[in-house]
């Protein structure tokens, strides 16, 4: 509230606004404030205190009757003989804010409803409104309504309905709420109530069908025995409301009952004996999530509405009530997380409408009911975490509405039956029992399957091929005695595949590869004319330090050297550098030898083994493209060196090695400020790639050991664009021979031919888990074979899995930072290619994890072979 007198204006404009209120809380109509006014004006003084933005009441007017405004209605009482009109106003969900205390409303004769429903008021329930004494109806429910709940309201003795849900009203129900005695409804559901409830709310209002305090956690009340007197209760809704103390007998009493949701609460003790015998209405009954315990009142059986049995998460014990089972309209009995025992008894089949059981983490004992396939109804049927035993029936997946199911964790034996029929099968676990036998193949033809355990039986025999079919997100066989060939698809596919603890499996990847690992590097024929070659690069457009150099002799020689930068080297001396000793890198375009040139600097020389057949045309631009890229996260390209048969492209070379040395080295212990840097860096170089350049140039092949390191761990991307050096075909052709380094290649790129910048993104992603875990790409666990994007999605939704993620000999301080590179590594290596952010947009989220870790570290520009 503005200070008095401070603001002379604001006094003023107070006091234009509070003027109708005081003239409406003084006893009589005063003449000054308009008792003479016709119904039509007050409504339009209302209008007038109301902030209308969508103009919904714009055309109320004086020039219309107000019966026919919109969201008014007029009702005629003409049974009686002074036949006066009854106003009803329906202003919900219209965007209405403003000041509806300064209304003129309640001096509307007649006014029996209103409803501000569904609004933006965003203030207290207006105190005048307990003067608007002929309402029948009040409905203030999601007004954005705060503050305390007046006591006046109790004056609106016409009222049969209130509604103030969904509000922020706080604080206790006033007790003179309990002179409303002909309330049929009252919701004051979802608000932030406090207290303790008075009893006579219970006792007063007998002629209440719906009664709703639910979703106000900080209320404080036991049941009151008085609820037994609300004869009339057809709703009660008290969940989530802080009731705590036992179930009064007395509920018993309530004969009307169609819903009692006691959920969410602390209630505790066990249930009043003959619960359910008066219930002959009772559609849903939910006591789930309190501390109830000991055995469920067999009268339960007896009330043949029951739709809903809902009394999980509590501490029951004994035997679900026999009667029960067989309720002709019960669709859901939620029984789970109890101390439930017994055996689950033979449903009545086809008559049954269930359509879900859930009785997981309880003590059930015994054999599962065969006559669970035959209700048709059966949609999720889980009892994972019982004892039960015995083998599956033949028909348990009969149903055709079937979705779920889940039975992990019992005793269960024998073999899994075929699944034919349960054409909606989503889900299925059956992990943690002793099924043996196969997998039997049937499932592949259930179209929508997308999760399934069978991890941790005895299933023998192999993965049938035919799971291939299925669109699978999960499949957990882990811990069987599964044997032989791993569908193709299932390894290198999409779905999380858990398939540790089958040591008889085999396939690419796995332990044991089924077949000896086939290395065909023969170097491919090359019939690539490169005569007019030079000439094409001579007139290279790279200014000044274009130089070619021809040996002497270059006739016979069959080594040609074109140079962009000016180093010291021939031909010959490239070659003669080819020796086995120099070799520092291997790829699937052929190796990379280190060369020491005669001022001590050295070189990298990647040779080429399939350089494909090109155009002099085609070729002279594509190495236009690749001498012209400069960015102090792009290696150089140097130069080339060729012959008849080969090409071998020279780049520059880092002193400190490339990345997967550092990672590979016995003990990788770098900081973790050094590594965001490096991803940046690589980060930086890719968007240069990707963004600097028509067409863009991807790089196709980025691994760790393409990440070369500067001074100060500054990285230089290398090894790129030998696609457009060799050619599309022979690069296809060289990749697909390559049994390494798969682990940095996008999942699509088997599927399609064209390459996207998204690949990139993948590898990079790949790069920056490596830098997050501190383990390589390919195998990142020793006693695994899985690659890293797999190890890394294996833990990740396990409890505390980022922490088995995040490399351990990095400071605890840099969780946070890490954590978010992870997040960003899991996005970058996201199976859809569309998920995957821009590399500009990966610098972007890197930017603030570098800062924040270095903040003023300049970055290096030099670099090692700058001349
Ligand atoms: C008309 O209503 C007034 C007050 O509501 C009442 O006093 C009067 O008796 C009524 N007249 C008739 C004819 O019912
Ligand atoms: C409600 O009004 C207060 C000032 O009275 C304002 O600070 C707050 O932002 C408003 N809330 C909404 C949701 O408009
Ligand atoms: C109150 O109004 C809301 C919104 O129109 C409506 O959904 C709700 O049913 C009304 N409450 C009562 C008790 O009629
Ligand atoms: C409850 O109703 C009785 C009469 O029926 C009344 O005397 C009492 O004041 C009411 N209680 C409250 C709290 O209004
Ligand atoms: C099983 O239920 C008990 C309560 O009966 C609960 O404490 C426990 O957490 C539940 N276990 C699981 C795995 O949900
Ligand atoms: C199946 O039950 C097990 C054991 O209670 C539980 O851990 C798992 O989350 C359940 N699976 C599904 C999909 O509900
Ligand atoms: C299942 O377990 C019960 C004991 O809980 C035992 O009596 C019964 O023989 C078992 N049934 C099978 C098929 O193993
Ligand atoms: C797969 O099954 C094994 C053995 O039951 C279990 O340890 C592992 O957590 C499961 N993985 C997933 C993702 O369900
Ligand atoms: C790629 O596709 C071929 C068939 O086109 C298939 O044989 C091969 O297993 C697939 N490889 C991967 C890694 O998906
Ligand atoms: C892992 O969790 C994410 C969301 O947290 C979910 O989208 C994904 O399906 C989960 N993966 C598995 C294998 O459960």
């Amino acid at each position: 509230m503005a200070p008095a007198g401070t603001h002379a204006p604001l006094s003023l404009l107070l006091f234009h606004f509070l003027s109708p209120l005081i003239a409406a809380s003084t006893a009589a109509p005063s003449p000054t404030a308009g008792a003479a006014q016709t119904p039509q004006e007050l409504l339009l003084d209302f209008k007038a205190s109301l902030q209308d933005p969508s103009g919904a009441l714009s055309s109320w007017s004086r020039s219309t009757p107000y019966c026919n405004w919109p969201h008014i209605t007029c009702t005629s009482t003409a049974a009686t003989a002074n036949a006066t009109v009854s106003i009803s106003l329906s202003l919900p969900g219209l965007s209405l804010s403003g000041d509806v205390s300064a209304s003129s409303l309640c001096r509307v004769p007649g006014l029996v409803a209103l409803s501000l429903a569904s609004n933006g008021f965003n203030q207290t329930i207006p105190l005048q409104l307990s003067r608007c004494t002929s309402l029948v109806s009040l409905n203030l429910s999601a007004g954005a309504f705060w503050g305390p709940l007046p006591d006046q309201l109790g004056m609106l003795t016409s009222l049969t309905s209130l509604d103030l849900s969904g509000n922020s009203i706080e604080g206790q129900v006033p007790a003179g709420l309990a002179a409303l005695g002909s309330l049929e409804v009252l919701d004051l559901g979802g608000n932030q109530l406090s207290g303790v409830l008075h009893p006579a709310l219970f006792g007063n209002l007998t002629s209440l069908h719906f009664l709703d305090l639910s979703r106000n956690q900080f209320l404080e009340s036991e049941l009151p025995s008085e609820l037994g007197k609300m004869g009339s209760l057809r709703w009660l809704f008290l969940q989530g409301s802080g009731f705590s103390g036992g179930i009064p007998e007395s509920l018993l009493e309530l004969e009307q009952l169609e819903v009692l949701d006691l959920s969410m609460n602390s209630l505790t003790g066990a249930m009043p004996p003959g619960f359910g015998i008066k219930f002959q209405k009772l559609m849903t009954l939910d006591l789930s999530q309190n501390g109830l315990s000991g055995p469920f009142p067999e009268e339960i059986g007896k009330c043949v509405m029951l739709q809903r049995f809902e009394v999980h998460d509590n501490a029951f014990t004994g035997e679900l009530p026999a009667g029960l089972w067989s309720l002709p309209d019960l669709r859901v009995i939620r029984g789970e997380n109890n101390r439930f025992s017994g055996q689950l008894p033979e449903f009545s089949g086809v008559q049954s409408r269930l359509e879900q059981v859930q009785l997981d983490n309880n003590s059930f004992s015994g054999g599962i009911p065969q006559s669970i396939g035959l209700i048709r109804t059966m949609y999720r049927f889980s009892a994972s975490l019982n004892e039960l035993n015995g083998s599956l029936p033949d028909n348990f997946c009969d149903s055709p509405a079937m979705s779920i199911v889940n039975i992990s964790r019992n005793s269960l034996t024998g073999t899994i039956p075929e699944f034919k029929n349960c054409k909606r099968l989503v889900s299925l676990y059956l992990s943690g029992n002793a099924f043996t036998g196969p997998i039997p193949a049937s499932l592949g033809d259930l179209p929508v399957l997308t999760y399934i355990d069978l991890s941790s039986n005895s299933l023998t025999g192999g993965i049938p091929a035919e799971l291939q079919n299925l669109k699978l997100a999960l499949l957990n066989v882990s811990y069987n005695q599964l044997s032989g060939r791993v569908p193709p698809s299932l390894i290198s596919g999409l779905p999380a595949v858990f398939l540790q603890g089958n040591p008889g499996l085999c396939g690419p990847g796995l332990p044991n590869d089924c077949d000896a690992p086939l290395r065909k590097h023969q170097g491919l024929a090359v019939a690539a004319t490169v005569a007019s070659f030079v000439t094409g690069v001579t007139l290279l457009a790279v200014g000044a330090f274009a130089v070619c150099r021809r040996l002497q002799g270059s006739k016979s020689s069959p080594w040609k050297l074109v140079l962009f930068y000016p180093i010291r080297i021939t031909g010959e001396e490239v070659f003669a550098g080819f020796h086995d000793k120099n070799i520092i890198g291997r790829g699937a375009f052929g190796k990379v030898y280190l060369i020491e040139l005669q001022d001590g600097q050295s070189i990298a020389v990647k040779r080429l083994v399939n350089s494909g057949k090109l155009t002099s045309r085609a070729r002279k631009n594509e190495m236009k493209v690749l001498a012209k890229i400069r960015h102090k996260n792009i290696a150089k390209m140097l130069g080339f060196c060729y012959s008849e048969g080969e090409v071998s492209v020279i780049y520059e070379h880092l002193q400190r090695g490339s990345l997967q040395d550092l990672i590979c080295a016995p003990k990788f212990t770098m900081g973790w400020s050094d590594r965001v840097r490096i991803a940046l860096g690589v980060a930086q170089g890719l968007v240069h790639l990707h963004h600097g350049h028509t067409p863009c140039v991807l790089h196709r092949d980025l691994k760790s050991s393409n990440v070369l390191l500067g001074d100060e761990f500054e990285p230089r991307v290398t090894g790129f664009g030998i696609d457009l050096v060799v050619g599309e075909k022979a690069y296809q052709s060289s990749l697909a021979c390559d049994l390494n380094y798969k682990c940095y290649v996008a999942p699509e790129q088997n599927c399609t031919k064209k390459p996207t910048r998204f690949m990139d993104v993948y590898s990079f992603g790949v790069i920056l888990l490596e830098l997050v875990t501190g383990k390589p790409a390919e195998h990142p666990a020793s006693d695994d074979s899985i690659d890293i994007v797999r190890w890394v999605r294996r833990r990740i939704n396990v409890t505390d899995g980022a922490s088995q993620i995040l490399d351990p000999s990095v400071s605890r301080t840099a969780q946070k930072g890490m954590l978010a590179a992870l997040e960003l590594a899991l996005r970058c290596t996201s199976v859809m290619p569309d998920q995957r952010p821009a590399m500009d947009e990966v610098v972007r989220s890197l930017e603030p994890l570098c800062f924040s870790v270095h903040p003023q570290t300049p970055l290096p520009t030099e670099t090692a072979l700058e001349p």
